[in-house]
């Protein structure tokens, strides 16, 4: 079982009014599991837009302020969502490939990196890489 939930940085309990709003059945999860329970499926959509500082609307087709049954979860028209998918796939090796290959010689578990690990709120994470600390003086 992965730990989909906690890829978006999911809160628990604010999923069960927008899950009433959309559809029981997924007919377009290509990462996720298609068969995922709907109620974990907006735990992990509501992680991606907090972790990202973005709407539904962002990812997918429908009108900010209308009605999420009025949306069109399934399609793949916006690029965001697109992208969205390919970063999915991303954190999912990550996860489930090569931290899990590693072994911390202080015996800790790997921890699991989450959207929120990067993007920090915010649609585009990437900034200026912070400036390197100095090399250490020789003999120090
Ligand atoms: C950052 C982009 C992003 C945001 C924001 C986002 N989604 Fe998604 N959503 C996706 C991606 C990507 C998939 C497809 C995942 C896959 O292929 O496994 C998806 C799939 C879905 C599906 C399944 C559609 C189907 O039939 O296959 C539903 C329903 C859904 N999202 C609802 C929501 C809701 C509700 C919100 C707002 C709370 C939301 N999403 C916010 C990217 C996003
Ligand atoms: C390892 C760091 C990292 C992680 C983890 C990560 N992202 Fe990203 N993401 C980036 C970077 C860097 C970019 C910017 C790429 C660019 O602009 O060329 C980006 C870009 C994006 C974009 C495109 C931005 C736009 O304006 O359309 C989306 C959408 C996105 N990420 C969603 C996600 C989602 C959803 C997750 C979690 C499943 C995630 N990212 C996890 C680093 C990360």
């Amino acid at each position: 079982m992965e730990p989909w939930s906690k890829i978006g940085v999911a809160l628990l309990g604010c999923a069960l009014t927008a899950s009433a709003q959309i559809p029981e059945k997924f007919t377009n999860l290509k990462v996720l599991p298609p068969d995922m329970p709907r109620a974990e499926l907006v735990e992990v959509m509501k992680g991606f837009t907090r972790s990202l500082g973005v709407r539904c609307s962002t990812c997918h087709m429908g009108e900010e302020g209308k009605p999420l049954t009025t949306y069109d979860f399934a399609s793949d028209e916006k690029q965001a969502k697109r992208n969205a998918r390919l970063m999915l796939q991303m954190v999912k090796e990550i996860n489930g490939k090569h931290l899990t290959a590693v072994m911390p010689e202080s015996g800790a578990k790997p921890i699991t990196v989450t959207c929120y690990t990067c993007h920090r709120g915010s649609r585009q994470p990437a900034g200026p890489a912070p400036v390197p600390p100095p090399a250490p003086k020789a003999g120090s």
